[in-house]
């Protein structure tokens, strides 16, 4: 059973515990997500001026916009401001500052109509992000920088969340991926060829559900939910913001969603930084994920 909850009262820990059990989170725009929200459509804003971000792909070459996308998506990402909206925004919303480590926010687009899907644009096929090597800990923020609407938001394909699927994450390890494949997005226009851990087997698409909220707003999801997007074709482009958090103590505890299908090797728990003063995961936590199979993760208790 997933249920969705709309603007739970709940603390932290009891927040990840529904998580890891497979409930979608949904929160109002507030102000600590609102400040991110509008530094992302001022950074987004002034990339593609004097064009309307939204519309702007009607507008440009492919070649163009992909140029466009190369320099404003690096720049969102390592951006220091973006990092300290980031770290009062999760102080704000109850998680415990010391224990709580976080990756940097990605800022996505998602083209109208197959403009561009490859690339820096990449469009997610169905996955679960524990494929690509994250923890089972890991926990999924995502937030629409402009108002989203069913036919350009996120799909999850709830059924699957008890249901495994045969697919690639066998053949995936993020410090592989890292080394060979990352570096070269901006270069993958207009097919897409990087080794990706994909289903292997018919997924039924259908019945899934797709979120709405208001830009600003948030959704959080476990990284074990199958999850896509959908194809845009609602005349615009969506941009959104994602980015990922673990809790220290439930890694060291071995507490996150149970695993069901997937087989990489290797992990991202190197990329996550603490809220307080952006240290990484201590290195022998690091090692001990690198060595583990994913599958000896415990259930929430
Ligand atoms: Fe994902």
């Amino acid at each position: 059973m997933n249920a969705v909850f709309l603007d739970p009262e709940v603390d932290d820990a009891t927040r990840r515990r529904l998580l890891y059990d497979g409930q979608l989170l949904v929160y109002s725009p507030r102000a600590s997500t609102l400040a991110l929200r509008d530094f992302a459509r001022q950074m987004t804003e002034q990339a593609f001026a004097p064009l309307e971000p939204r519309t702007a792909q009607h507008a440009l070459s492919v070649e163009r916009y992909v140029a466009i996308l190369a320099e404003l998506k690096p720049r969102f990402i390592h951006h220091p401001t973006v990092k300290t909206l980031l770290q009062a925004m999760l102080r704000d919303f109850g998680c415990d500052p010391a224990a709580t480590y976080f990756d940097v926010p990605r800022l996505r687009t998602a083209t109208d109509g197959g403009y561009l899907t490859t690339g820096i644009a990449y469009a997610f096929h169905p996955h679960r992000d524990t494929w690509y090597s994250a923890p089972s800990s890991q926990i999924n923020w995502w937030l629409p920088v402009y108002d989203i609407e069913p036919d350009n938001a996120m799909a999850f394909h709830l059924r699957y969340w008890t249901q495994a699927v045969r697919n690639g994450s066998r053949d995936y390890n993020y410090a592989e991926w890292n080394r060979s494949s990352r570096q070269a997005a901006a270069q993958h226009v207009k097919t897409d060829t990087r080794p990706q851990p994909k289903p292997e087997e018919a997924v039924e698409l259908d019945p899934q559900v797709r979120l709405i909220c208001k830009a600003g707003g948030v959704i959080l999801f476990s990284a074990a939910h199958l999850h896509s997007t959908v194809p845009n074709t609602s005349g615009h482009t969506r941009f959104s913001i994602d980015f990922r958090t673990v809790n220290l103590d439930d890694v060291r505890g071995r507490r996150g969603a149970p695993n069901i299908d997937s087989e990489c090797t290797g992990t991202t728990m190197g990329d996550y930084l603490r809220v307080t003063d952006l240290a990484h995961i201590p290195q022998e936590l690091i090692e001990r994920c690198e060595q583990e199979p994913a599958a000896t993760t415990l259930r929430a208790v």
